[in-house]
Order: structure tokens, then C-alpha cells, then sequence
């Protein structure tokens, strides 16, 4: 591991928030002896109708979490009108269109207009405070306008990626029990037209639950439109006022469900609340890109993902930034899109995931050099660990060695970074997410006695031992599944599925996942959730999925499957193509497998539990120290997996 050490940069000290180690280090020894008094005065930053009775309360045997109870407040004024007396003209949203140099600017007031109108075609339709609206949109203007519409009136939304098929859209329309959804004719990206009306139609086909279908147009094409259901949305908004009031919410009010995948079953709906997790996504947002009012920020994910969700929506709006909406891929039409945006709009916060920087830097620097980026101050990573070279190139190229480089580990249950230097503060190190965020107490477990490890350069399961405002408060509709997955394995914490190291000098290393969960380009997916979709094959009788080293993805999908009698003969080039196609179709393109293994056998236990460590071994290549095999059924299996996964390399 990296053990180079890159100093806090003077003039970006400079101008931080927080300027000392010594200073960042006293708050966060208040917000851990008296988090009630640190998030009560963070809580300021925000406008309240009605202050709270009280800061935080839990029920840690019930795992049942509180903050500001008693407060009213509602995200939409919080994220524009309360800017309008004094921002009213300052830009809210660059939409950045999937074609290069194509910008609309919109400003606060015109966003408050087009959010007022949506969320009165949105009342219109019978939609409620507390009922559940599903956004199925790319990245375009009414995607922003819905989510804040939906918070205005006390709906809660339900955003689905743009990427997710039919199958997996209709899961999430039913497990929400969505009554509206809000989608586009077609989405674009890349040049290509995403079929997302089409989509919808299969997704809700036959199901009566939807009441409403809104279609926002982006592109010329007609769709087809079903009477006494779907609505354009701009023949709607165009008939509605420019004005509709802010419901006081209560602080623990639902403000969305995010859908995530886990190690089992179905993915699961994570509820976040109002006045803690917009508090929490609006500190995190201002500290850690360490955000000043004339800052032009970009943070390129998308927003079907949480990243999107805190840190393109709610934390930025929240601060009254001009924050950037990108329609498009880094590659289209060529590897300098990014750079170019930068130029175009004077970006000076980028935040972006190492698989687009790995597939940047192996395009070249010419790209990068091309472009000037001397707007740019931060750059920032999430969503998987980032590889030291590929951070050492981030700082050396993409910024010139004058940037500072946060990379920020947390989740979608976290709602916010957790982990995380900060600006004006920390050293940092290639490769580590470096110091925990105030309040935040990360607690290293020892994985096979469950006793938190203490002290430096240890290792272990990666657990959280302090509430934060920012976490989520429930699985929808499945507080048992909550509690279970994150708070029974060690009891007394919260487990966020990962490993990590914490260094000799109490730095923390993300190592990944240590449960079935692999992190394909940033998009987390469950093993189980492709194994069910294989084994809906008639050929498949039982399929392993795990993740292996993947230079662009970080990791990729292998596949083993095992096939029923009457498959296995002659050429099996089609049907994998067909177990490919089958994945894609059950949960989205991005889940299509890389390598499909036909197998003879698979390493089970006596019992008849596959060993995974092995399959994730012989994926990986490494074919050496498969540690103990004696307790397999069949140990031959092993070496004809070996010897079939050496043939097809
Ligand atoms: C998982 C959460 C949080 C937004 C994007 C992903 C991995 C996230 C980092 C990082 C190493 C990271 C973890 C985590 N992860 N950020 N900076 N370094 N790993 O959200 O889909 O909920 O996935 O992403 O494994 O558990 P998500």
C-alpha cells in the first residue's frame, strides 16, 4: 500500500471552511461527546417552519432512530424558495445536454416556477402527501423538477435509474405500491435513444395500481400514449400555476426510497427522512468539497443513484449552488467531454467515480491536456476503491498536482460521506479514504469473534458505532429486513458490508465488500440477485456469480452455471449469448455478465453449501492457495474448474 503523503495545499487552506487539523479534530471530538448540541447548531443551516423539541432519540433495541423530532420543515423551500430573496437569479442548474457545447441555464426562480408546476399537475392527479411517486427518467431538468415537486407537496419519490429493465422497474413500481410515475417519451445518452416510455408500458403492464403516467418529452418521437392514464407532462405543467405551497413536514416525514441491492434476496427500498438527512447531505456537501458560494460544481453521476440523489439534488441546492446535470458519458463523443465541460462552465468542484477515470486515463492525456481545467480547485471520487495510480493520475494530470483530491467512501444507506479528507485539513494518501466525517465513529470488528479491534494498523469488518443524522431509518415496508441486515451481525452497530484497514496512523482503507455484493462500475449489485435471474433459464439448473478484477469496472460479473441435461451438447457460443441477454432483461444492461463459465461441477461443502471463495479464486486467476479443500464433497471439481477456466483465457 501507498504510504506517500500529500500535504494540505496552502491557498486552498487558504479559503477552507476549516483550516487546521487541530480545529477539525476538536469539533470532531464534540460531535462524538455531544452530537445533541453538534448537529442541533448544524441543523441552522437550514430553515425551519417550526423548530424540534428535541435532537436525536433512539430505540436502539427496536433500531429505531430520530432527529428532530417536533421540527417542520420541508426540503423544496429549503432547496429554493428560502434562496429566492437574494439568489432568485443566481443559476440553480446547468443542464449539460447529451449533445457537446448544448447548455440551458436555469435560474432559482425559474426552477421554483417549474418545480410549483409540477407539483400541481402532480396534486392534480390525486397525488397526496405520503404517496409514493416513481421517477423512471435520464438526466434531464424534469427529473430535478419531480423529486423537489414530490417534497413540496409531502410525496415521497422513488427514483429507478434510467438503466434498470421492465422486470426490475415493475418490482420496485409494486414494492413502493407507486401510484403516478413520472418517465420521458425517450431519454438520450450517448447519442442513443433510451426507450424509457416504452419501458414503463411493460413494467406496469396489466397492473392497476398505477393511476397516472406523466411523460416528459425530450425527444421528436411519438409513443404510444394510453387514454385515461398517460398525460404529457408539458400539456400538464402548461396548465397549471407557477405557485404551490411547502407542506410543513415533520422532521421524520419520509423524503424518498432509494432501491439498493444486498447480499439476498430483492433489493431493498432504504427510506430517508426530511430534516436529518437534508442536514446532513447540506453540511457534508459545503465541508467536504469544501463549497463557496461562486463555486460552479459538477458532480457527474446520475441521479437513479444515491450520489445523485445528496450530492447533484439536495446537498448543492440546499447550499444555493449552481450545480451541473450531465446528460451524457464521459466517452461521448470522444474521452475530453468532461474537460471540456470544465472549460466550457469554469467547474471548479468535479466529483466522479474511478471507473470513469480508469477508462479516462487509459484513452491518454492528450484528452486531458487539450483542455485548460484551471477553473478547477477539488476533484472528487466515490463509489468504489480507487486504485493509487489511477488517485495519482486524478491529482497529477487531471489537476494538475494543484488540486486536492477527496476520496469519499459512504453508501446508499448512509445518505452522506462519512469517510472522507477534507480540504483544508487532511493529508492525503493514493488510495485511502482517509479520516472519519464529524460524527461519524467508524469501529473496526474483528469479522470471526464480532469484539471491535482497537488501535491502529488492524483490520477487520467495517462497522459504524455512532448514530449520524444522514442514515437511513428503514427498509420500506420491511423494518425486520432493516434491522436484520444491518444491526444483528454485530451487535451494537451498524455493518456496512465492507472490509477495511485502518492504518499506522488511524487512516482508514476501504478493501470492498465482504459480503455477496460486488461494485460493477460504482453500481452495486447482489450475486443472488444474477444468480435468480440465470437460473430462470430453462438451460441453467444452477448458477454461482461473483465479482473478479476488472481493469475498467472495477470488478466484473463470472458467472459459473450449470446446465440441465439436453443443453451441454455442441456449440454453447449461442446459448451464452442468450444467458447474457437473459440477465439484461431481468435487471438492466449494466448487469450484463462478462464472463458466462459453463461448468461441469461446483466446490460445495458436504452440507451443499458452494464455497465462493474458491469460485472467486479461480475467476481471479489465482490458482494457488485455495486454503482448505478437505472439506469439499467432490475436491476434483476444483482442478476441472481450474483447468476449464485456463482453456477459455
Ligand atoms: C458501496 C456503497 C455512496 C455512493 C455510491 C455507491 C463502495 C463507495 C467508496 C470509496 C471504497 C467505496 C463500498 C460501499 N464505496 N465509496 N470511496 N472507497 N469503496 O453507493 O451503491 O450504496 O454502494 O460502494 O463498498 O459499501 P452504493
Amino acid at each position: 500500500m501507498s504510504q506517500d503523503l500529500f500535504p494540505v495545499k496552502p491557498d486552498i487552506r487558504e479559503r477552507a471552511h476549516i483550516k487546521t487539523m487541530e480545529e477539525y479534530q476538536r469539533l470532531y471530538r464534540l460531535s462524538l461527546d455531544n452530537p445533541e448540541w453538534f448537529w442541533g447548531e448544524q441543523a441552522k443551516m437550514l430553515t425551519w417552519f417550526h423548530p424540534w423539541q428535541s435532537v436525536f432519540d433512539a430505540d436502539y433495541k427496536e433500531v429505531d432512530f430520530s432527529w428532530f423530532m417536533g421540527g417542520r420543515i420541508n426540503a423544496s423551500f429549503n432547496c429554493i424558495d428560502r434562496h429566492l430573496p437574494h439568489l432568485g437569479d443566481k443559476t440553480a442548474i446547468i443542464w449539460a445536454q447529451d449533445e457537446p457545447g448544448v447548455y440551458t441555464h436555469i435560474t432559482y426562480r425559474d426552477l421554483k416556477h417549474n418545480v410549483a408546476r409540477v407539483a400541481n399537475v402532480l396534486l392534480h392527479n390525486g397525488v397526496k402527501k405520503g404517496d409514493r411517486v416513481c421517477i423512471y427518467l435520464t438526466m434531464i431538468p424534469e427529473l430535478v423538477y419531480t423529486m423537489l415537486a414530490c417534497a413540496r407537496i409531502g410525496a415521497v419519490h422513488s427514483v429507478v435509474f434510467g438503466g434498470f429493465s421492465a422486470e426490475s422497474l415493475r418490482d420496485r413500481i409494486v414494492d413502493a405500491r407507486c401510484k403516478v410515475v413520472v418517465t420521458a417519451n425517450e431519454g438520450l445518452r450517448g447519442g442513443k435513444k433510451v426507450p424509457l416510455k416504452r419501458t414503463v408500458d411493460r413494467a406496469i403492464e396489466g397492473m392497476s395500481l398505477v393511476e397516472c403516467v406523466l411523460v416528459a418529452r425530450r425527444t421528436d418521437s411519438e409513443v404510444p400514449m394510453q387514454p385515461g392514464r398517460d398525460l404529457w407532462l408539458d400539456e400538464e405543467t402548461a396548465k397549471q400555476r407557477s405557485t404551490c405551497t411547502n407542506e410543513w413536514m415533520g422532521a421524520e416525514d419520509p423524503l424518498f426510497i432509494l432501491y439498493t441491492s444486498g447480499s439476498t434476496g430483492k433489493p431493498k427500498g432504504l427510506l430517508h427522512t426530511t430534516g436529518g438527512y437534508l442536514t446532513y447531505a447540506a453540511f457534508t456537501h459545503k465541508l467536504v468539497f469544501d463549497y463557496h458560494p461562486e463555486d460552479i460544481y459538477f458532480c457527474a453521476a446520475d441521479i437513479g443513484w444515491v450520489t445523485g440523489h445528496s450530492y447533484i439534488v439536495y446537498g448543492p441546492l440546499a447550499n444555493g449552488a449552481t450545480t451541473v446535470i450531465f446528460e451524457s458519458t464521459p466517452l461521448y463523443p470522444d474521452p475530453g467531454r468532461y474537460w471540456q465541460i470544465i472549460d466550457d462552465l469554469g467547474v471548479s468542484i468535479f466529483y466522479t467515480a474511478p471507473t470513469a477515470l480508469r477508462a479516462l486515463a487509459q484513452a491518454g492525456d492528450d484528452w486531458i491536456k487539450k483542455y485548460s481545467r484551471k477553473s478547477l480547485r477539488i476533484l472528487g471520487t466515490v463509489g468504489e476503491p480507487i486504485n493509487p495510480e489511477v488517485w495519482r493520475w486524478y491529482h497529477d494530470v487531471v489537476g494538475d498536482a494543484r488540486c486536492t483530491v477527496v476520496d469519499t467512501w459512504w453508501q446508499t444507506e448512509t445518505g452522506g460521506i462519512l469517510i472522507t479528507p477534507l480540504p483544508g485539513v487532511t493529508p492525503t494518501k493514493p488510495g485511502s479514504a482517509t479520516l472519519p466525517f464529524f460524527g461519524v465513529k467508524p469501529v473496526i470488528v474483528d469479522p470471526a469473534t464480532g469484539i471491535p479491534i482497537e488501535g491502529n494498523d488492524v483490520s477487520g469488518a467495517l462497522c459504524l458505532g455512532a448514530p449520524w443524522p444522514g442514515q437511513a431509518r428503514t427498509v420500506h415496508g420491511d423494518h425486520k429486513r432493516f434491522r436484520e441486515t444491518y444491526f444483528t451481525q454485530y451487535p451494537g452497530y451498524y455493518f456496512t458490508g465492507d472490509g477495511a484497514r485502518r492504518d499506522e496512523d488511524g487512516y482508514y482503507w476501504i478493501t470492498g465488500r465482504i459480503d455477496d455484493v460486488i461494485n460493477v462500475s460504482g453500481h452495486r449489485l447482489g450475486t443472488a440477485e444474477v444468480e435468480s435471474a440465470l437460473v430462470a433459464h430453462e438451460a441453467v439448473a444452477e448458477a454461482a456469480v461473483v465479482g473478479y478484477p476488472h481493469p475498467i469496472k472495477g470488478q466484473g460479473i463470472y458467472c459459473y452455471v450449470l446446465l440441465n441435461s439436453g443443453f451441454s451438447e455442441g456449440n454453447q457460443d449461442q446459448l451464452i449469448g442468450a444467458l447474457k441477454e437473459q440477465v439484461r432483461q431481468a435487471i438492466g444492461a449494466f448487469a450484463a455478465p462478462d464472463v458466462i463459465h459453463i461448468a461441469a461441477g461446483l466446490p460445495k461443502t458436504r452440507s451443499g453449501k458452494i464455497m465462493r471463495r474458491i469460485l472467486r479464486k479461480i475467476a481471479s486467476a489465482e490458482y494457488d492457495g485455495m486454503g482448505d479443500i478437505s472439506t469439499l464433497a467432490e475436491p476434483d471439481v476444483v482442478n476441472k474448474l481450474i483447468e476449464e477456466h485456463q482453456k477459455s483465457q
